[in-house]
């Protein structure tokens, strides 16, 4: 594939330009102030895979943001490979810990990042990875190396469930029948270790609303004789885990699929610095469930965690007052064999049976989605591996990754289709927080290796 990765060196300049292009862009899903941008960032998308050369491209309205759905068919006799993504990204604030404007992308190189990163929000999740495969596809096209027919399938919602992909999956298996669904939306270990992501965490996540008196009281002539939601609240979160760090509720374990100790033993093979990680994240000490490792709590084993919590006087100085409500939103990661449903419903059941008399409590179901597994003896993932090991000069290690895609679980139940997670981001490239960035190295390692993928794959189904 020499010509392939001239088109590419010569393109370079351009294909990074572009990207800068889209991250300008402000789609952010969760904002209705930004729908307008969000239709612009499909628009752009749109265009692109146009150009690269696909032979239909479709802007599909849904009930929430657009699907851009795009093919090149070469010919039905090879094999088909469906590409997911998302062009949303999530909402900027806050904007002040920012060191560069959000949608301003700026390239500044950082110790991990030597050749340079693009600081901007959605540089890793999800644009700049997107855009990897726009410019492969267009690098395929134009030196004549499409070895598989290509399908896009790049939504708008990801960041807020992919509500509305759900049902377009049910609408149009026949259109989006392929052999395999390619994502990149996750990371590698490092850039001197490559890897594979093969499971992902599922979600259960609720936001709770405890209701003492009927009015906002004054904590002097009041306090001491009633319930103060916001105590309660804390008391109420904090019994929901034990001494050992173990989740209290009633049936919450009870789905879980335990590893085996090889499994574990396999696991721990990957490499992994403790020291190196909390002084990562500024932190002199770890904590989780006992009996098991920082790498094992964060995605081998189900969490739950407060993601906000408010009520109450927060503005300048001070405010005596015992506040009518306290909120409070919760999020549960959830591991193989456990079901978002079933959890949520655990959750509601025990939180307002702890609740005492002296309130009221009520638990608002968010979106959820089921954990996903993916299989390492599958011509898809030898498919990756092989390229990763040919564009890094190293076998990648599989291992499994904490956070979400609920899309994943409905690929394979909607569409009867395996995912392989071939991402490229790095855990420090602060995805969802100020200072979102992707390495220049990682944008091009992608484009490089995303032809290999669909070169192997086309070969192991010869
Ligand atoms: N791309 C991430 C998920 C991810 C990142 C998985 C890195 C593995 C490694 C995705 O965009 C995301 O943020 N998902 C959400 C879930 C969704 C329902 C909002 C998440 O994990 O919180
Ligand atoms: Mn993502
Ligand atoms: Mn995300």
């Amino acid at each position: 594939m020499a010509n392939i990765n001239d088109y590419i060196e010569n393109n370079k300049d351009r294909f990074l330009n572009e990207l800068l292009d889209l991250l300008r862009i402000p789609s952010v899903s969760a904002d209705s102030k930004f729908k307008g941008d969000v239709l612009k960032a499909a628009e752009f998308i749109h265009g692109k895979l146009l150009e690269a050369g696909a032979d239909i491209v479709e802007i599909c309205p849904t009930g929430g943001h657009p699907i851009v759905y795009g093919e090149k068919i070469i010919d039905a006799k090879l094999p088909t490979v469906l590409v997911y993504g998302h062009y949303d990204v999530q909402p900027a604030d806050p904007y002040e810990l920012w060191d560069s404007p959000p949608f301003e992308p700026v390239i500044k190189t950082t110790e991990i990042h030597p050749e340079g990163a693009i600081f901007a929000r959605g540089a890793c999740d999800d644009k700049g990875q997107v855009y990897m495969h726009i410019k492969a596809f267009e690098a395929m096209m134009k030196t004549d190396n499409l070895a598989c027919n290509i399908k896009f399938l790049i939504e708008g919602e990801e960041e807020v469930g992919s509500d509305h992909l759900g049902i377009f999956l049910e609408e149009n298996k026949e259109k989006l029948a392929a052999d395999i669904v390619l994502v990149s939306d996750t990371g590698i270990i490092a850039n001197d270790v490559p890897s594979i992501t093969v499971g992902l965490r599922g979600l259960s996540y609720v936001q709770v609303e405890v209701t003492g008196p009927n009015r906002d009281l004054h904590s002097g002539l009041y306090g001491g004789a009633v319930p103060n939601p916001i105590n309660v609240l804390a008391e109420m979160i904090a019994s929901l885990k034990d001494e050992n760090k173990k989740i209290n509720i009633p049936g919450f374990y009870a789905d879980v699929i335990e590893l085996s100790a090889d499994e574990r033993a396999a696991m721990a093979l990957a490499p992994f610095d403790e020291e190196e990680y909390k002084k990562s994240i500024g932190l002199s000490a770890t904590e989780g469930e006992a009996g098991y490792t920082s790498m094992e709590r964060s995605s081998i084993r189900p969490t739950l965690d407060v993601n906000g919590i408010w009520g109450g006087y927060i503005g300048e100085g001070a405010k005596t007052v015992i506040a009518s409500k306290a909120y409070a939103k919760i999020s549960m990661r959830l591991v193989p064999n456990q079901d978002p449903d079933k959890i949520t419903k655990l959750f509601q059941d025990h939180f307002t049976s702890i609740a005492p008399p002296s309130v009221k409590v009520k638990v608002i179901p968010h979106h959820g989605g089921k954990p996903a597994v993916t299989p390492t003896d599958s011509p898809a993932y030898i498919a990756a591996a092989k390229a990763m090991e040919t564009t890094f000069g190293k076998v990648p290690v599989p291992f499994r990754g904490g956070g979400s895609i609920p899309i994943v679980a409905l690929f394979e139940q909607t569409l009867g289709l395996k995912t392989v997670l071939m991402g490229f981001g790095l855990d420090s490239d602060a995805i969802h927080s100020p200072n979102e960035h992707y390495g220049v190295f990682n944008y091009f390692k992608g484009i490089e290796t995303i032809p290999l993928f669909f070169k192997n794959f086309a070969e192991l189904n010869d």
